[in-house]
């Protein structure tokens, strides 16, 4: 893949699938725009880009907050001209209790940040790329949105949103060449030392382990590709073909 003259914006781009596409897309030539809230592991990622020949720029901001989001874009198109992939990363997900338990404050904050973030950012971005007729959004999801997750219903619910968000929009935009996707990662562990790589052992699928943020990235970085050129409205699990709950 090569994305060589395409800039990449990546939210949640600090940890964890993030980084994986941050690293995966420069490998391949992209220039990116990576936010996330966390200001210090943004920069030590930044460093450990410098060694790859392309424009890295870091914006912390909290996606959640649509003021802040469009600051941020107009900081991005300042500097990039342009934005021609969206990958809408960040979420909360650490959270498993039963629905009584779950406080409405919480259901707010998980509906802000996992499904409102999409709908600003998406705002942000989508009238440049259906102008230049050029655009690749991938939303990430999760299976919780597919099967649903008990003891996450709240989660569930919003990523059985950030699905249908990107089935309904992908069909108002497919006539402006701009493809919208869903991945959809099973169960990724995070690694201490932030190793990309990173597997555990697993019960949750019949290969027995989990997967690793670079292998949900590979499939980020495909959608967003002109391999990909056919593709849109779909969700795609990265799951090591789950045993569905
Ligand atoms: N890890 C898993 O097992 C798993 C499984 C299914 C789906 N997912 C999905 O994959 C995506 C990435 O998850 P992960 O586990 O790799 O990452 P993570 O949860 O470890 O980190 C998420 C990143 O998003 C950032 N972030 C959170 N809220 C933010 C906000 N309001 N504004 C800006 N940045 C914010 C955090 O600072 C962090 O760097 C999420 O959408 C998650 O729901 C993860």
């Amino acid at each position: 893949m090569n994305f060589k003259g395409k800039v990449a914006v990546i939210t949640g781009a600090a940890v964890g699938i993030g980084k994986g596409c941050a690293l995966k897309f420069a490998r391949c030539g992209a220039d990116l725009a990576l936010i996330d809230l966390n200001a210090e592991k943004l920069e030590a990622l930044k460093q450990e880009l410098s060694a790859c020949p392309v424009d890295v720029q870091v914006y912390t901001c909290d996606v959640a907050d649509e003021n802040a989001v469009n600051d941020t874009a107009a900081k991005i198109l300042a500097h990039f001209k342009k934005v021609d992939i969206l990958v809408n990363n960040a979420a909360i997900w650490r959270d498993f209790r039963p629905i009584m338990e779950v406080p409405t404050d919480l259901w707010r904050k998980m509906l802000n940040i996992n499904v409102m973030s999409i709908v600003y950012m998406t705002r942000a971005f989508l009238p440049g790329m259906v102008e230049r007729k050029y655009g690749r959004i991938i939303n990430v999801a999760s299976v919780a949105g597919v099967y649903g997750n008990a003891n996450m219903v709240c989660y569930s619910a919003t990523k059985g949103a950030v699905i249908s968000m990107t089935k309904a929009l992908a069909k108002e935009v497919a006539k402006d060449n701009v493809l919208v996707n869903c991945v959809s990662p099973g169960s990724v562990s995070p690694s201490e030392n932030g190793d990309v790589d990173h597997t555990e052992p697993s019960e949750l699928c019949f290969m027995g382990r989990t997967g690793s943020d670079m292998e949900n990235a590979n499939l980020i970085c495909f959608l967003a590709s002109d391999e990909a050129s056919y593709i849109s409205a779909q969700n795609i699990q990265v799951d090591g073909c789950r045993k569905k709950q």
